[in-house]
């Protein structure tokens, strides 16, 4: 029984009526958020592989994981506003399904922003690395990418991507947050730039390219998909900031929905030019496709702004994701499920140094050593797994806890939960074996963890 043990919920929403956060953002607020968070190494970067994958049916494969996306996020949004508490699903899951579902809840939350970071940073590099190309700079081949990441080529180390982390952990180690501000003008960068693309791109698409749409067929189409999810999360940062909403019954699902919407209106747009400039098959092994595009079209100027836009822009989804990183290990440390060194908080800083520290050089080092797809793969596996987990138990809590407060309460219940598990699934399956295997031995990590150390110490035995 002790596996289902739970936070009092009373207490903690005791708890936060006193945090007593602003009630100030507006749908429009929560749109800019949204697209901040999801704007990044998926578009910039993965289209290549998509689009090797699917060949221009790349569009339908963003428009798939839109959709997984949409269900997911709704239901998403109404367990994270059930407990007017900030922080994120874990700190939910431990009050409304009991400890164990937390404790996987979120080791899979570390296994996604963690290896985000990761992501995003090697996404960075191949940028940073095509913008000082256009300087006529360029690194030693075996610092520029991790072991096996380009075939033929000898590489050894991703040193960009290592100096980044390294960078953004200093301001995170120091306290830095993004704010709103910044937000806003990185996603007004962030969208001209994939504007200019379109823009300029159009008027560079030969259709012939669009010709064999489907060179995979479907399998090729829904695998893309699973693997794209990537460029679409960050979503769940709309949902998270639910208590911080003025009207949340009517600004989420606007918000959630106008982010996914502006989001994959642009995505498909880009693959469509970028595919239509440049034959599918071209794009493997290529780390900055969407510059490279511009740069095949002959439009070196504009490559050169993609590429100054990507490496601003992606530094946001680093910083954003390394934070929720250190705040989940930082709760489940509190709660005694990880060990109390890691909630130390720094005297001068406020904030848990030693764990920022720790986790990036960590992924710091596995970005710099670990190819992207098979990050972007796994990050993929271990969010839908949280999203599926996460829309069941809003099934659950509808019958279990009925009279909870809920700022926001799912649309179309029992049918859009069940929409979302069934898409997360779908997705799931469409990603590689090997993915699943290191999923499952994630997975048993965590339990020989938790059954050998955090079971004893939680600080609710
Ligand atoms: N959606 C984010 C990106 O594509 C994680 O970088």
């Amino acid at each position: 029984m002790s596996l289902f043990r739970k936070k009092d919920v009373e207490h903690m929403l005791a708890g936060a009526q006193s945090a007593g956060l602003k009630k100030a953002l507006g749908a429009l607020d929560l749109t800019f958020l949204g697209v901040g968070a999801i704007i990044g190494t998926g578009i910039f970067v993965l289209t290549g592989t998509g689009a090797v994958q699917a060949g221009p049916a790349l569009m339908i494969s963003f428009l798939a994981a839109a959709v997984a996306c949409g269900f997911a996020a709704l239901a998403y949004a109404e367990f994270a506003s059930t407990i007017p508490v900030a922080g994120s699903i874990y700190t939910y899951s431990y009050a409304t399904l009991g400890e164990l579902a937390a404790w996987i809840i979120g080791w899979d939350l570390m296994l996604e922003y963690g290896l985000a970071t990761s992501a995003v940073s090697v996404g960075w590099s191949g940028y940073l690395q095509s913008l000082l190309a256009g300087f006529g700079i360029s690194l030693p081949v075996a610092l520029t990418a991790a072991p096996g990441a380009v075939p033929g080529a000898a590489t050894l180390f991703n040193l960009p991507a290592f100096l980044v982390m390294m960078a953004i952990t200093t301001l995170l180690s120091i306290g830095v947050r993004e704010s709103t501000r910044i937000n806003n003008v990185m996603v007004a960068i962030k969208v001209t730039v994939v504007l200019l693309v379109i823009a300029v791109g159009v008027f560079h698409v030969t259709p012939a390219n669009w010709h064999p749409f489907m060179p995979n067929g479907w399998n090729g189409v829904f695998g893309a998909a699973a693997v794209m999810f990537f460029a679409f999360i960050g979503f769940d940062s709309v949902s998270s900031a639910a208590e911080e909403v003025r009207d949340p019954k009517r600004d989420l699902p606007i918000g959630i929905i106008a982010s996914l919407g502006v989001c994959a209106v642009l995505y498909v747009a880009v693959a469509a030019v970028v595919t239509g400039i440049v034959p599918s098959a071209q794009f493997a092994n290529i780390s900055h496709p969407v510059s490279y595009a511009l740069q095949v079209a002959g439009q070196k100027w504009v490559a050169g702004f993609i590429d100054l836009g990507a490496v601003l822009g992606m530094l946001t989804v680093i910083l954003v994701m390394g934070y929720g990183q250190t705040r989940v290990i930082f709760a489940m440390s509190r709660d005694g499920l990880l060990p109390a060194a890691l909630s130390k908080v720094h005297p001068k800083f406020a904030t848990p140094f030693l764990t920022t520290w720790i986790v990036g050089i960590f992924f710091g080092l596995i970005g710099a050593l670990v190819p992207l797809n098979v990050l972007a793969e796994l990050i993929n596996i271990g969010t839908l797994a949280a999203f599926s987990m996460v829309s069941v138990a809003v099934l659950v809590l509808r019958r279990t806890h009925p009279a909870l407060p809920r700022a926001f309460r799912c649309p179309g219940v029992p049918v859009v939960p069940v929409l979302a598990v069934a898409s997360c699934l779908f997705l799931m399956i469409n990603l590689q074996a090997v993915t699943w295997v290191a999923f499952v031995v994630w997975l048993g990590i965590g339990m020989v963890i938790y059954f050998g150390y955090s079971r004893k110490r939680s600080k609710l035995a």
